[in-house]
């Protein structure tokens, strides 16, 4: 396989996950979420694919009767964001697909952070951000599956969305040019692409994160590690209330 390969997103996602379809995915039917399947996206690093994502699965499970979750076992211990971004999206729009067709009518949370959520961000919208590879939307269809999709700190973030949240601001009204310049470090280009999925998304960031809210001069990144004391409980809330709201649907 060589890197002409990597143009095209289909054939990178069978380079490397092969033909084989996600097993994980393929539920009995007893064992369909009757509250929400949580499909938990971690950040880049090494190491287990849960990582401080545990938090958010603690509580959903804890206190969302009849719950499921799984992590995203994509290529997250890469050092190239481009090919893990490109390969956790795939991934998930996989996980995605496979859940909803055995369990039709169960609903779907999807929450990454940081390059995780580059990954939960660029499956449901479609890559449009230079510098990372493309992949494509998920169908607009799954916008009945997915009932809430929320990403804490990630790099494609720009301020002033219908769906961005947390104190990060694009700086108008504060006076220097520089305290404009603000977004993620791979601003997303279309987020209308995301509009097909605007009930169920929710972009957090904050001020003093140098990953989704880059200014000159840098923050100190601080906050970037903050997320999840700061707003589990609020995702929670919210995953409850989208719950309730497309109950009858
Ligand atoms: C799904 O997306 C379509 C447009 O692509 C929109 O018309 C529809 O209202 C959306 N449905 C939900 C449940 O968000
Ligand atoms: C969701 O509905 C349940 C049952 O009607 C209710 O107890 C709960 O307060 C609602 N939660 C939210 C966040 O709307």
């Amino acid at each position: 396989m060589h890197v002409k390969s990597f143009q095209n997103p289909l054939l990178l996602g069978f380079f490397l996950h092969g033909l084989q379809p996600c097993l994980a995915q393929i539920v009995p039917p007893e064992r369909c979420a009757t509250g929400v399947h949580a499909i938990l996206i971690r950040g880049q690093g090494p190491g287990d694919h849960l990582n401080v994502m545990v938090s958010v699965q603690n509580l959903i499970l804890q206190l969302i009767p009849g719950s499921s979750s799984v992590d995203l076992p994509y290529k997250h211990g890469v050092d190239d964001h481009r090919i893990a971004a490109a390969d956790g999206a795939s991934l998930m729009q996989e996980y995605i697909r496979y859940y909803a067709a055995s369990c039709p009518n169960s609903k779907i949370f999807v929450h990454g952070y940081s390059l995780g959520g580059v990954v939960m961000m660029d499956g449901l919208c479609g890559t449009s951000s230079q510098w990372l590879f493309p992949v494509s939307a998920l169908e607009p269809r799954y916008n009945r599956t997915v009932i809430a999709a929320v990403s804490y700190g990630e790099e494609t973030f720009v301020p002033g969305v219908p769906y961005s949240v947390g104190t990060c601001t694009d700086g108008t009204g504060t006076s220097g040019w520089y305290f404009r310049l603000v977004s993620g470090i791979y601003p997303r280009i279309h987020p209308e692409w995301c509009d097909a999925y605007a009930a169920s998304l929710r972009s957090y960031c904050d001020e003093d994160d140098a990953t989704c809210c880059f200014r000159i001069p840098p923050p100190d990144n601080l906050a970037h590690f903050l997320y999840i004391f700061r707003y589990n409980m609020d995702v929670l809330h919210f995953v409850q209330q989208r719950l309730n709201a497309t109950r009858s649907q």
